[in-house]
């Protein structure tokens, strides 16, 4: 069995990575439906149906259940059963955890953590019935080792981590798997803004990635693809690290006690 036909959900797909996996699983084949709390999620669609896929888009926040419920319902009656929900949509609020307003730390792990329940929770109660499915979260490295002045993201990212073995397990005896995509550095937005508001230089970065580039949607898109295949069947609780192998390297900085 191939992808074509099969349907897809999206969340915070109108740009980065999350549009990257759609558009790439569009040209499969598949019914795509992007999610965003933008209004531009419709124009991002749109490129897709543009290009010759078939593609709806579906403003709502993914902290609302009554949104992620309305979608779930809008997404099966315009394209038919769900086979794929990609839990991609993220915020990453950025300052020191010493002055971090408690709304910044409400907001991550909101968008971040919560979200992810929630969309997976409505796709696990149309999947269970079906016996079949496939949850993809986009985690980060973040929610493995340390990242500091992002407390609330790692956080919660850590907690997509558990989560998603956590519940790989529970709904195993379904025919579901729940996997992760844990993504180093990748260029979109979301990295080249959390980077300016530092005052870091993107290509000063680089160094910290053994391969030597930032990842790209694509790169997690051919990810997805295949933990979405029927090749990935038996793969469930697994996370994936797509980093460049950054991970796995020990900077040699020297860290300086607080005076
Ligand atoms: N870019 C990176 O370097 C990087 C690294 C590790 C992990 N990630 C993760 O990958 C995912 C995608 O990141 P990106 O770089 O494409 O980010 P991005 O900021 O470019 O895109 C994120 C999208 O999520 C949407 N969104 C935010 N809040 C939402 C909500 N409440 N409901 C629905 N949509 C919402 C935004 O509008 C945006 O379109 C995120 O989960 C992020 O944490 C990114």
């Amino acid at each position: 069995m191939t992808l074509d036909g099969r349907v897809a959900i999206i969340t915070g797909a109108s740009r980065g990575i999350g549009f990257g996996i759609a558009e790439r699983l569009a040209t499969l084949g598949m019914r795509v439906a992007l999610n965003d709390v933008s209004p531009s999620v419709v124009e991002a669609a749109a490129k897709i149906t543009n290009a010759g896929g078939r593609a709806i888009g579906i403003r709502g926040d993914v902290t609302s259940r009554r949104d992620v419920q309305a979608m779930f319902d809008t997404v099966e009656s315009e394209l038919g059963p769900l086979w794929l929900l990609v839990n991609n949509a993220g915020v990453i609020p950025t300052g020191p955890t010493a002055d971090m307003p408690e709304e910044a730390w409400d907001l991550a792990l909101a968008v971040d953590l919560k979200g992810v329940f929630l969309c997976s929770q409505a796709a696990i109660q149309r999947m269970i019935p079906r016996g079949q499915g496939r949850i993809v979260n986009l985690s980060s490295i973040a929610g493995v080792i340390v990242r500091t002045g992002q407390i609330g993201y790692c956080t919660a990212k850590a907690g997509v981590n558990h989560f998603t073995r956590c519940l790989a397990i529970e709904v195993a005896p379904h025919g579901i798997t729940v996997n992760a995509i844990v993504p180093g550095m990748t260029r979109t937005d979301m990295l080249i803004n959390s980077f300016a508001a530092r005052g870091l230089n993107l290509d000063d970065m680089l160094g910290m990635i053994p391969t030597g580039r930032f990842a790209e949607p694509v790169d997690h898109a051919a990810l997805v693809e295949w933990f979405a295949s029927d090749a990935a069947r038996q793969v469930t609780g697994q996370l994936v690290c797509v980093d460049g192998g950054q991970s796995q390297l020990m900077p040699l900085i020297v860290a300086k006690p607080a005076t």
